[in-house]
């Protein structure tokens, strides 16, 4: 089970990338918009820089902003030829009829593929037989319509496992903590999360109840005279 940071902060990519627990980044253009406006090859370039620092190829992707299936190969083939020499760089497109045409293409091209916003079993499936890499679904959003998201990563993950499908799922679109446990326990291989989530990930009172213990007694035992 792998952790990867859903965010396309510098500072936050930072404070994970510094705890060493991270497997992976992803960021899509709603990600990218709380970010200042600047270039946006530039900005995914400095995530780059700081991943290279961390001596990190770890997958990074970058999602096609269109909907018109020859431009997201275009702008695929630009983040490549921008960006490629980062070996992690990965081409997020979203699941969809003509996106399956794109998937297949950017495989046969060698460009590794992330195929996201899927909320059901087919689209999963559709995805990994199209040639993706990763396919991600979006647990907060399939229970925003009180659709069970744990039975559609529970599906394709046994699929997955019975055909040895080299396809990895990415559950991402977390909510709570919970989502984050239940997804685990689901059978997701990545779970990408906020950066918001990762201290409450890591605290529990009953921790700090038993550090702050220790620390008293051996500081009174150290005194005592
Ligand atoms: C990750 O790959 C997704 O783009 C992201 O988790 C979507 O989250 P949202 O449903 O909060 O937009």
């Amino acid at each position: 089970m792998k952790i990867f940071v859903d965010s396309a902060n510098l500072g936050e990519i930072e404070e994970s990338l510094k705890r060493g627990f991270v497997a992976g980044i992803t960021t899509n253009p709603s990600i990218m918009s709380k970010e200042d406006r600047t270039d946006f090859h530039q900005h995914i370039g400095k995530i780059i820089k700081m991943l290279n620092r961390y001596k990190l190829e770890i997958p990074l992707s970058v999602e096609v902003f269109t909907s018109d299936p020859r431009e997201m190969v275009r702008q695929a083939r630009e983040f490549v030829a921008e960006l490629g020499a980062y070996r992690g760089l990965t081409v997020k497109v979203p699941i969809g009829w003509e996106e399956l045409g794109v998937i297949s293409q950017l495989k046969a091209e060698g460009i590794r593929v992330n195929c996201t916003c899927c909320m059901s079993f087919n689209q999963a499936v559709m995805a990994a037989n199209a040639g993706a890499d990763f396919v991600s679904i979006f647990y907060g959003r399939i229970r925003d319509i009180g659709y069970d998201a744990r039975s559609v990563v529970e599906s394709v993950h046994r699929v997955f496992k019975e055909w040895s499908s080299p396809s990895q799922i990415i559950v991402g679109s977390i909510r709570h903590i919970y989502d984050i446990n239940d997804a685990m326990m689901a059978g997701a291989d990545i779970i990408t999360i906020p950066p918001k989530f990762f201290p409450q990930m890591v605290s529990h009172p009953k921790t700090d109840e038993a550090v702050n213990q220790f620390l008293t007694d051996f500081k009174k035992w150290t005194s005592e005279k």
